[in-house]
């Protein structure tokens, strides 16, 4: 009799057990620690969780900062949430065509790569990673003159289109010979980036002291000890330098200077119209304006026939303040009517997003920031799920706005919140 209350005791623990075993599900264990941690992330906001975890602080704040206040940088993102949907219902949105142009040829997203610099600080496969990932997805992919890989590097692992991002040198030899070296390498267009006639005022920089490329100091290698596996692949890979500019006078990258003082020195504040004319007369295909928010401007550049307005204010890294680019495509779009195309560049974090820019009078839609964190979260695989990611969340939204194509986006679709 004694033993029956343990029996009983068995039996309820054997019933828990079968009870719990039939809710539990063990997968096999993921060996691939990028797919791991993707297995994790929902949307943008985890992969830079992720990327924060993983990159010593000062290469995280300087992906992720902006100037001064970072207000600009906030309102870019905020921007999006300030619009609703209007959707409509029973539209049989069985079959959705997310497909797009970018400078008049079909893409299947109307996303382009935004250019940034120094990429191999969030991973050391940097520029190759995301260009290769750009080239798989059917978008463009744009490099920066600050790249860590230079014109050449990218051409080879990336048969896909290319932009070529210019930053206007005061050394005019410099800039000639990166226009020859990207029309022979394939690339398709250039993008003139005109927000840059300073550097704007990176506060997370400063209080870092964080140079580029990243020095090595003492600061670096503690902040690399937390970090060992970012430690490691930044020692065990070549060093990251400005692969453009070698040659170009004051420096080219090798050692490490405070990013603000090279290009205070290097970049040409005199930079006009005129020059635009300049760099017209020596490259042969289209040619973009990267940080046009005025209507104004966007007008001259329509009046000047170049190919495509950029409405972006540098993802908030430039002039702190400046107005939300979602908020100023509208009127770019009403000054230039058709006769350029309007990219909008800034905030992008979800499909929606993009959907939401092409309604207010977009082509197409930019994204920096984005990429950078699903870089620096799991390498070339996060820059793949992004990109998914974006593909998926642009089709899921035009079905459930009820709309199946994005010619049928307009500003019907939106309104204020
Ligand atoms: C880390 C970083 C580096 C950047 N480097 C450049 C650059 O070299 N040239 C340029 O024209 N824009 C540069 N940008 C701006 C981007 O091209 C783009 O305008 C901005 O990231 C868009 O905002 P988002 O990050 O919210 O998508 C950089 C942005 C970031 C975040």
């Amino acid at each position: 009799m004694a033993g029956l209350p343990m029996a009983g005791l068995g039996v309820r623990v054997a019933q828990a057990w079968q009870a719990a075993r039939s809710v539990m599900q063990f997968g096999e264990f993921e060996r691939d620690g990028d797919i791991r941690r993707l297995r994790r992330a929902a949307d943008v906001a985890d992969l830079r969780r992720i990327a924060r975890r993983r990159l010593p602080r000062g290469c995280f704040d300087y992906i992720d900062g902006a100037a001064e206040d970072e207000i600009s940088a906030a309102r870019s993102v905020a921007a999006y949430r300030g619009w609703q949907f209007r959707p409509r219902v029973l539209r049989d949105v069985s079959e959705v065509d997310i497909s797009g142009t970018v400078l008049g040829a079909a893409v299947p997203i109307p996303l382009v790569i935004a250019p940034t610099g120094f990429g191999r600080i969030a991973h050391s496969a940097g520029e190759l990673a995301v260009a290769r990932a750009a080239q798989r997805a059917g978008i463009p992919y744009s490099l920066s003159t600050m790249g860590t890989r230079s014109i050449e590097e990218v051409a080879a692992v990336c048969s896909g289109r290319k932009f070529f991002q210019v930053y206007v040198w005061r050394d005019r030899a410099l800039m000639a010979d990166l226009l020859e070296r990207s029309a022979a390498a394939g690339y398709e267009a250039i993008m003139i980036t005109v927000d840059t006639a300073v550097l704007g005022r990176r506060e997370r920089d400063v209080r870092h002291g964080f140079s580029l490329p990243p020095k090595l100091g003492l600061d670096t290698i503690i902040d690399g000890l937390t970090h060992p596996r970012w430690l490691l692949d930044f020692l065990s890979n070549e060093p990251i330098t400005f692969s453009n500019c070698r040659g170009a006078s004051g420096g080219a990258g090798a050692d490490a200077v405070a990013l603000a003082d090279y290009i205070n020195s290097q970049f040409d504040p005199s930079l006009s119209w005129d020059d635009i004319e300049w760099f017209r007369d020596r490259w042969d295909g289209p040619v973009m304006l990267k940080g046009v928010l005025s209507p104004a401007d966007a007008k001259i550049a329509a009046d000047m026939e170049l190919d495509a307005v950029i409405v972006s204010s540098h993802g908030g890294r430039q002039l702190d303040s400046a107005p939300a680019p979602l908020e100023c495509v509208p009127a770019v779009r009403d000054a230039v009517g058709d006769r350029c195309e309007v990219i909008c560049d800034g905030g992008i974090r979800r499909g929606s997003d993009i959907v939401k820019a092409l309604a207010l009078g977009a082509d197409s839609a930019m994204i920096g920031r984005a990429y950078l964190y699903a870089l620096g979260a799991a390498g070339e695989t996060g820059v793949d799920w992004l990109l998914d990611y974006f593909v998926e969340g642009m089709t899921r939204t035009m079905r459930l706005v009820g709309v199946r194509s994005t010619a049928e986006l307009a500003p019907d679709l939106l309104e204020r919140v």
